[in-house]
């Protein structure tokens, strides 16, 4: 792709809002909507040119507004439609980007839709949702699991017919096989694009589609007690069905009417699966969200090879990116440590592609421990035993050292991590050499040197705990990524054609390079500017 050719979505750094714990504006302990836009100004100093809002609709919050009940509105605790497009109008002004989160998997069971398709069998929303007799026993249709535990089937007494739910039977599956819901949810879509939000991100995309044979999910031979219960069959008939593309298409040609903006797909396939949803031409999904870096083992060797399987897995033309976190996993710095996680943001930020960084993890903020009757998240109380409550990576952010974070003058709705008086942006924006220090200077970096924007990616170098690559650009010289991914210390011979000086460093910089040798402590990243190396 030529230079001019990028768009903002190939440059931009996409910063996920989990908007109940961004910044609470009315003191009721939940964050909202005016809260965000008091927050503006740090994001764009930070850098931040798009931000992603999980769900802020009108919603009975069993899966906290992933169960949405109207679409087309605003969820009074956050705020009203004005509140929305006040924070669309301030963020524009500071060069912002909104993006709000799709679902069109499933609605709530209280969307007046639902409530329709369930008064009757012969309601005209009946086959908006999917429903099915019963088997000749009275038992489920078949043998598909809820991602939350249990049957994926609810018989409904009223009609005397089960409806499926992929996730909580408070989020009954809408069905993608009736053209006039695929047309409301469209109509959804343009409601967006036409106030001018930029995008969506779209929740579980590779779900919306089911088998048209309904036919029972076969058993998964590398299940284990410690999986949730739905890991133990393999989806291949209740997920990712051809007929998806169809409507990804559809989807992005609505978008393409639209001027630049973006669309980014949940699914969490393998590679080969996970490109077709760039389209046959590059006509699909903008950026089907890559989550490697969340569920590998950190280690070199398997970092490295993951990011060559999916940089050769890539279509000609299609644009990477990139995840850490999100709010469905543990935080970034809970599952690798402090100092990893710098090594990781440095990862994250000189890779090819677009980045998503989850709120907080700029500050390094960890999972906060949430007692079993504090817990809130539906996954974590269905499943007691599994310990995979998404509640302590969901905790509010940490802005200063007053009461509650700064986060409201309320009682927060999940508690604050403990340490919230020495870990917070307030704190880490006066020192040098905090997290939030080298988030920044990452950010700018990357922002100002077209090599690590646009860049090829080549890795030069990898052994038990170092991996190093290069992104060079023609005409605008390179970077040489050095990365300790270890908790020893390590040594590198940096190759002649090399030479440079270091700009960044992960701890501060406590290496030592003489004479071609690098010698790097523990959890130590570099990024070295090649200036001398690939100039046309
Ligand atoms: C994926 C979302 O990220 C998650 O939070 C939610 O529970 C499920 N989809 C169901 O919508």
């Amino acid at each position: 792709m030529k230079e001019g050719n990028f768009l903002w979505w190939h440059r931009a750094i996409i910063y996920q809002v989990y908007p109940r714990s961004f910044q609470d504006s009315n003191a009721d302990g939940i964050g909202d909507l005016t809260g965000i836009v008091q927050r503006l100004d740090y994001l764009q100093t930070l850098g931040i040119e798009a931000i992603w809002l999980s769900p802020i609709f009108p919603s009975p919050m069993a899966d906290f507004g992933y169960d949405v009940a109207d679409y087309t509105a605003i969820h009074p605790i956050f705020g009203t439609m004005e509140d929305f497009d006040h924070l669309l109008k301030e963020a524009l002004q500071r060069g912002i980007k909104i993006l709000l989160d799709l679902v069109p998997n499933h609605s709530s069971s209280e969307h007046p839709w639902f409530r329709e398709s369930r008064s009757a069998k012969d309601n005209p929303k009946r086959d908006w949702y999917i429903w099915k007799d019963a088997r000749e026993d009275g038992s489920v249709p078949n043998n598909w699991l809820s991602v939350f535990g249990g049957s994926a089937w609810e018989w409904d007494e009223a009609t005397a017919q089960y409806y499926y739910h992929g996730f909580l039977k408070e989020q009954p599956d809408l069905n993608w096989r009736n053209e006039e819901l695929v047309e409301a949810m469209l109509g959804v879509m343009r409601f967006w694009l036409d106030k001018g939000v930029d995008g969506f991100r779209i929740d579980v995309l590779w779900h919306i589609f089911k088998s048209e044979s309904f036919a029972d999910n076969p058993p998964n031979p590398g299940f284990a007690p410690h999986m949730p219960g739905y890991d133990s069959l393999l989806t291949v008939n209740s997920t990712d069905q051809p007929e998806v593309q169809d409507i990804v298409k559809r989807m992005r040609n609505l978008t393409d009417a639209y001027k630049d903006r973006v669309l980014i797909g949940e699914i969490y396939l393998p590679y080969e699966k996970l490109m077709t949803y760039y389209g046959r031409n590059n006509d699909g999904i903008h950026l089907p969200f890559n989550f490697t870096l969340m569920g590998i083992n950190w280690d070199a060797q398997t970092i490295a090879s993951s990011i060559l399987a999916y940089e050769q897995a890539l279509p000609p033309n299609a644009w990477p990116n990139w995840v850490l976190s999100n709010h469905d996993r543990p935080r970034i710095a809970t599952r690798i440590g402090e100092g990893q996680a710098r090594v990781a943001a440095m990862l994250l930020l000189t890779l090819r592609g677009t980045p998503t960084l989850y709120y907080g993890d700029e500050i390094g903020m960890k999972d906060v421990h949430i007692p079993l009757d504090e817990q809130q998240d539906p996954q974590g109380l269905n499943m007691p035993e599994l310990n995979i409550s998404r509640d302590p990576a969901r905790t509010p952010m940490q802005w200063d050292s007053t009461a509650q974070a700064g986060f409201t003058t309320g009682k927060p709705w999940l508690r604050i991590a403990d340490d919230f008086a020495d870990h917070n942006v307030e704190k880490q924006e006066e020192e040098v050499n905090s997290n939030l220090s080298l988030y920044k200077k990452l950010i700018r970096l990357r922002q100002t040197s077209p090599a690590l924007l646009y860049g090829a990616y080549k890795q030069v170098y990898i052994d038990q705990q170092l991996l190093v690559y290069t992104r060079e650009l023609m005409g605008h010289g390179g970077f040489l990524i050095v990365l300790n991914l270890s908790h020893e210390p390590a040594t590198f011979d940096i190759p002649s054609e090399y030479g440079g000086n270091v700009v960044l460093s992960s701890t501060g910089g406590t290496y030592d390079w003489k004479d071609g040798l690098l010698k790097l402590p523990a959890d130590e990243g570099l990024v070295i500017h090649t200036s001398t190396h690939l100039q046309d």
